[in-house]
């Protein structure tokens, strides 16, 4: 093993860890349209490395018969509690006490994902990386939530003061909690 000095004295170099995780959304019942959501997002980390992300949703509802309401703000919310409903889950996950933004700005939320683009047969599945959320360490949203609204996140973009804060993405329509899984338990579940 390659041996490295830690405050003076040598250590030996950890390996990557690997790490899965899955979330199984629902409904949020105080949300009350007519419609219904669910299905799974898993993750998977290397540490060290960007956080892969997988989405398989489907959705039956008004939510997508207005194609305006195709685009869904996306985000890892700061607390795990969503016992009775998902409202509890706070703000969005921010560590860094930064503004709201894109997954791919620089000034964003650690828990800012964009945007799900639900197709309007309401069946969802896609993948992304991401280089900020992770599994790992201090900022890891391990047993916090991940929650789908009913508007299009503005991405920061509108100026107002709800755009810095949560992209005016409006009521939470979904959530769940990220669990953390041993390894192959993700596979498992993204297998048709
Ligand atoms: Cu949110
Ligand atoms: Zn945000």
């Amino acid at each position: 093993m390659e041996v490295m000095f830690c405050n003076t004295k040598p250590c030996v170099a950890k390996p990557p860890m690997y790490r899965e995780a899955i979330c199984r959304m629902a409904k949020n019942p105080t949300y009350n349209t007519d419609y219904s959501i669910n299905g799974v997002v898993t993750l998977k980390q290397v540490s060290g490395q960007p956080l892969k992300v997988y989405v398989d949703i489907t959705s039956q509802s008004k939510l997508t018969a207005d194609s305006k309401l195709r685009k869904h703000g996306f985000h890892i919310h700061q607390t795990g509690d969503i016992r009775d409903t998902c409202d509890a889950s706070g703000s969005h996950f921010n560590p860094e006490g930064m503004h709201h933004g894109d997954i791919s700005s620089s000034i964003r939320h650690v828990g800012d994902f964009g945007n799900l683009m639900i197709p309007n047969n309401g069946k969802l599945v896609t993948s992304f990386e991401d280089k900020k959320a992770t599994l790992f360490g201090e900022e890891s949203f391990l047993g916090r939530s991940m929650i789908i609204h009913a508007l299009e996140d503005d991405l920061g973009l509108k100026g107002d003061s709800g755009s810095l804060m949560d992209g005016n993405s409006g009521a939470m329509a979904a959530c769940c909690v990220v669990t953390l899984v041993k390894e192959g338990v993700a596979d498992d579940m993204m297998k048709p």
